[in-house]
């Protein structure tokens, strides 16, 4: 199990590339494999999510070619995937299993998904529900991982209004209405990362959105495509919080993709007055990208807005760290899916806080945040193997006065193999041990 000590800094600087799109990685093998012909991956995000949804899919019989983040798929078409030898081992990766889930229950094959520790406590009724209703067979441990699905199903269509705003739930339904007979429709409660409708769309297929709901017909076809994959803007956050909180910053984030359904991150980092500036922005493949600038900033508490928090999910363990540092009193509700991430990041994080000094009140939904000064001479935080929970106490190591522990950081690899480089080339303190 390794950790990262990080010590104090207090300049950063310099133009920074960050990885590939997680969500984007994914989706790029998925829909690549299930197309016809040849798709090339540029940008593709070589951490061990987006790699296991690769190896599952080449262990399903499609020929995948990597070198670095170029890789080549070549698509078996929407009927083409072969029954794997063993279970599906997806990691740490909810993106995999739940997304997958819909395409494999759709096969003619039987097949087992199974998972990591973390993966084997996560919710998957949310996925096993709508499925089941289009006719899947699927049987679980209680609602989690492994799952068994039991293959040469028949799906129909189905009117599906989601009880929780998921972009895996929905992206899941849509992907398993490729094969059902009729349309499926999937409405939102709130507005959730659309990848896989700009990708669907991308590769030919009808998807007809309008408003809060989404709708395909089964039985199409895909046709492969080149698919440039943005860098990852929940990578990105770690950057953009530790250029705001830091003494002497000034960095340019290079080609972020800002999915209007992604950017609350940024829209509460300017509400808390984070000196930050979009520029260049151009569009890509179906997706949006802009180079973010950000400079030291003097933070605010402030009262989150319910509309942001679906578009920020996965940034919110990085703003917690800038509400530590800023003046008065930040608040989060409405956040209760942060429960069921990799970790349960408000109690994880609420347990961070405290071992550094940050007055916190842990709601059941959220969390109030007391900015302060971070006290910590001898600092061991757990981030209970949580890839996001242990990059965003490395950043708040540029606010402190002593060197901070960081226990269980080997899960950073799922989404940001080179952080800890990136890091360090700005500026930042971090050894990995
Ligand atoms: C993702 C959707 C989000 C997000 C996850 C990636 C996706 O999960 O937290 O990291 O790629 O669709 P939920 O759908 O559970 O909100």
């Amino acid at each position: 199990m390794s950790k990262f000590i990080a010590s104090p800094a207090n300049s950063l600087s310099g133009n920074l590339k960050v990885p590939g799109d997680k969500s984007i990685s994914h989706r790029s093998i998925m829909l690549g494999s299930l197309s016809n012909g040849i798709t090339k991956v540029s940008g593709f995000l070589e951490g061990e999510d987006a790699l296991s949804t690769l190896k599952a899919f080449q262990a399903m019989g499609v020929k995948i070619e990597r070198e670095g983040d170029n890789v080549t798929i070549h698509g078996v078409g929407i009927n083409g995937l072969k029954k794997p030898e063993k279970a599906l081992d997806l990691g740490n990766s909810g993106t995999s299993i739940r997304l997958m889930s819909g395409i494999l229950a759709a096969q003619a094959f039987d097949c087992e998904l199974v998972g990591d520790e973390s993966l084997s406590k996560r919710p998957m009724g949310r996925v096993i529900d709508p499925l089941t209703t289009m006719g899947a067979v699927i049987e679980s441990n209680d609602g989690k991982p492994p799952l068994k699905i039991t293959g040469g199903q028949n799906l129909k269509g189905i009117q599906y209004d989601l009880p929780v705003a998921s972009a895996q739930v929905k992206s899941c339904v849509l992907l398993a209405g490729l094969y059902a007979n009729g349309d499926t429709c999937v409405t939102e409660p709130a507005p959730t990362r659309d990848h896989t409708e700009r990708m669907l769309k991308g590769l030919g297929y009808d998807v007809r959105v309008n408003d809060n709901q989404m709708c395909l017909t089964g039985g199409g076809e895909l046709t492969a495509t080149q698919i440039q994959v943005p860098s990852d803007i929940s990578s990105s956050a770690f950057f953009m919080v530790a250029a705001a909180i830091s003494p002497k910053a000034d960095i340019t984030l290079l080609g972020v993709n800002i999915n209007p359904t992604r950017t609350g991150v940024i829209d509460i980092l300017k509400l808390m007055g984070a000196n930050l500036t979009l520029a260049n922005e151009r569009e890509i493949g179906g997706e949006l990208l802009a180079d973010i600038r950000i400079q030291s900033s003097k933070l605010k508490g402030i009262d989150i807005p319910q509309e942001l928090v679906p578009l920020a999910i996965d940034e919110f363990p990085a703003v917690f760290i800038a509400a530590s540092c800023a003046q008065g009193e930040t608040i989060l509700t409405g956040a209760r899916e942060l429960r069921v991430k990799e970790s349960d990041r408000i109690q994880v994080m609420a347990d961070g806080l405290d071992i550094l000094g940050i007055e916190n009140e842990v709601l059941e939904d959220g969390i109030k945040i007391q900015g302060g000064q971070f006290k910590q001479p001898t600092a061991i935080i757990e981030s209970h193997h949580d890839h996001r929970i242990s990059m965003s106490f490395a950043v708040a190591s540029l606010r402190c006065d002593y060197p901070i522990e960081i226990n269980g950081v080997d899960n950073v690899m799922t989404s940001f193999p080179n952080f800890v480089e990136l890091a360090n080339s700005a500026g930042m303190d971090i050894v990995e041990i």
